[in-house]
């Protein structure tokens, strides 16, 4: 089996071939187009001008994963595209652009959930069976899913505010550092004194599993306000605070879960975590996870950076899944790209979950 797989449901345009067969599978391309450059200026994704790039970008980027994949559309057996949840103007470019590639080559299509794309990721890359967590931390996601099987997932946590890599980059154009905010904190946060400001830790302790996110950023942002103009040291202990408020925070949640995992799943062995998104590259946040994991007994799985962050083989590779589990919807041609678009229909909407995020 070989699909191809199209992402653009936010700012990267990517599309990727991946290939199942006896064995492993096997990624046989993967193209990523960022779209950092366009947005830096705005110190965030513009909706429009993300939608606008897809459109320019999207026909060359298939035909390159095609070429490095050594394939064509004949060799296909279908096409996989993200259809939600994220920013709909790029949904409508990837999605609109796949049903005609699949109409033309008379192949089927898969309409893919992102997010199930990020939860199945460690399986192509690690095997990994089901069942085990999934923490994604984002620039539009914070959430940790129980992934229980293809299509079958359950949301056990979520932020009720920002998302953590939006926090990240709030937090950045606060201070005057570049955008993406979550590299610039970091590497401001390695020469700066993490003890100087106590920021709160959102949530800890509290029973119920979910992030927060907004009240340490009115305190950095109230930190920052007194004690401006601020000098390039300033800035390097927010950034350090700031930081390990979050990993801290962090590291409560996901003990919280972890725990609940063992209590549901007392006979898995070797329980794990996975983790995907772009916070998850943050070495400090890296740090106390993996600790986390390893006094609990979890095995702490964070497939390759490339994978974890926006990228088309997850989407592939989820249409390679949906097929092998008989999961294809057969009308996929009418599915109209969803914007919100929830893994889990069964938790509810988080109050003050509103619309933030380019795919909260
Ligand atoms: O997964 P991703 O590339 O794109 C989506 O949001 O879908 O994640 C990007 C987010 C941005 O908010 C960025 O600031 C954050 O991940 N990020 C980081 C780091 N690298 C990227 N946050 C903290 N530390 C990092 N090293
Ligand atoms: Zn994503």
């Amino acid at each position: 089996m070989r699909i191809l797989g199209i992402e653009t449901s936010c700012d990267e345009t990517a599309a990727s071939v991946v290939a199942l067969g006896d064995g492993e599978p096997q990624i046989l391309s993967s193209v990523v187009l960022s779209q950092i450059e366009e947005h830096a200026a705005f110190g965030g994704v513009v909706p429009e001008i993300a939608a606008r790039a897809h459109v320019e970008a999207l026909d060359g980027i298939v035909e390159a994963a095609l070429a490095d994949a050594g394939t064509s559309l004949a060799e296909i057996d279908a096409v996989a595209a993200t259809a939600g949840p994220g920013l709909v103007g790029g949904l409508i470019v990837g999605l609109m652009t796949a049903k005609a590639i699949a109409a033309a080559a008379h192949k089927p299509l898969i309409a893919v959930n992102h997010l199930e794309g990020h939860a199945l990721t460690a399986r192509l890359t690690d095997g990994l069976s089901f069942p085990y967590l999934l923490l994604l931390v984002s620039g539009g996601h914070t959430q940790i899913l129980l992934v229980r099987g293809v299509g079958d997932y359950q949301r056990w946590a979520t932020t009720i505010d920002d998302a953590l890599g939006e926090a990240f980059d709030k937090t950045a154009k606060m201070l005057g550092l570049p955008y993406p905010g979550g590299p610039s904190v970091e590497k401001a946060a390695a020469s700066g004194d993490a003890s100087r400001f106590a920021f709160p830790r959102p949530m800890k302790g509290e029973a119920r599993p979910d992030f927060s996110f907004s009240g340490l950023k009115t305190a950095v942002r109230q930190a920052a306000t007194a004690i401006a103009p601020l000098s390039d040291q300033d800035v390097a202990d927010i950034c350090a605070s700031f930081q390990t408020a979050v990993s801290d925070a962090l590291g409560d949640r996901v003990a919280r879960t972890l725990a609940r995992f063992r209590g549901k799943y007392p006979d898995v062995k070797t329980p794990a975590l996975v983790v995907a998104g772009g916070v998850a590259a943050n070495k400090t946040i890296r740090a106390t996870l993996e600790a986390l994991c390893r006094d609990n007994g979890f095995a702490f799985v964070a497939p390759p950076h490339a994978l974890c962050t926006d990228n088309a083989a997850m989407i592939a590779w989820a249409g390679i899944e949906r097929v092998r589990a008989g999961l294809v919807e057969p009308d996929a041609m009418d599915f109209v790209p969803r914007s919100r678009w929830p893994l889990d229909s069964v938790s509810a909407p988080v109050v003050g979950s509103g619309r933030r995020g380019a795919k909260a």
